[in-house]
């Protein structure tokens, strides 16, 4: 496993490879946990190199103190890194993504006006810019992605179309702990008995996939707000059934779309989220 920290180092070393390579990348913004890994695993199996990247990218967190404490650890990372078909790990600073500011405003049109558009302004943004920077650099013909991350996943396929990537996008399954909390890097953030009851949120998402011959859109919608916000330690931003296609709210479970219900929850000051397919 190669570690470069350069776009140069990362050509040379790509080049070096030899030609006619397939290339599956998983970009990340390192604290790695399984879901990473697996993202990994799946691009080990469709392609011939495989490039992780690890950035913490300053322009897609809206908020400054998110930033500040996002985890790092790099040693970690590359140790994780290496029980698995990683190939090259793409590790830049901050200069060598911006050497200058990057004005580029994307219209992702209601994509980004929904859910995690409305309440982290700018993010998206923010992602499309280090998404299409680390496209250039790596020129990958797959690219990988957590359904976790559902609305980002939406927002990847179109910036693809915009600036016509020649890039296959992959989502992969939301990778769970034991008791069903969807994997993220900010569950490191929590604390044992906050961790413990973050499990109430997929939880109460799964109960609810059982209940939809049972209730309307709108009364499993508030059932599973009440459910989670039972916990004293939960705080529900939002929960929404909506198209997977074009993420608006779907009204009734007779529209002819597949439906997903995506919940933001804060737990202390720690944002998480989730997803299900209905
Ligand atoms: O999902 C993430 O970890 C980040 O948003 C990404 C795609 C690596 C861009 O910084």
């Amino acid at each position: 496993m190669e570690v470069v920290k350069t776009k140069f180092e990362l050509q040379q070393c790509l080049s070096g490879k030899g030609k006619n390579m397939s290339v599956g990348f998983v970009p990340t913004m390192g604290a790695l946990h399984k879901g990473h890994l697996s993202l990994v695993d799946i691009a080990s199996k469709e392609n011939d190199i495989v490039v992780v990247s690890i950035f913490v990218n300053p322009t897609q967190f809206n908020d400054k103190n998110d930033l500040d404490r996002y985890p790092k650890d790099l040693n970690s990372d590359l140790a994780l890194l290496k029980t698995v078909n990683c190939d090259v790990v793409f590790s830049p600073e901050v200069d060598e993504m911006y050497p200058d500011k990057d004005d580029r405003i994307f219209n992702f049109g209601q994509l980004e006006k929904v859910r995690e558009g409305k309440h982290r302004p700018g993010h998206f943004n923010g992602v499309a810019q280090i998404v299409s920077k680390l496209f250039d650099a790596v020129k990958p013909d797959k690219a990988y992605f957590g359904l976790k991350d559902f609305q980002q996943l939406a927002i990847i396929k179109a910036l693809v179309k915009i600036l016509n990537f020649d890039v296959d996008i992959v989502p992969c399954p939301i990778i769970r702990e034991y008791d069903g909390l969807a994997m993220s890097s900010r569950n490191r953030q929590l604390t044992i008995e906050q961790r413990n009851e973050s499990a109430l949120i997929s939880q109460t998402l799964i109960k609810a996939r059982n209940l939809i011959h049972h209730k309307s859109v709108k009364e499993l919608t508030e059932w599973v707000i009440k459910g989670i916000n039972k916990s004293d330690m939960l705080d529900v931003e939002y929960f929404e059934i909506v198209d997977d296609e074009n993420l608006l709210p779907v009204n009734n479970w007779d529209e002819p779309t597949v439906k997903v219900g995506c919940v933001a929850v804060y737990c202390g000051g720690i944002r998480l989220i989730d997803n299900i397919v209905f």
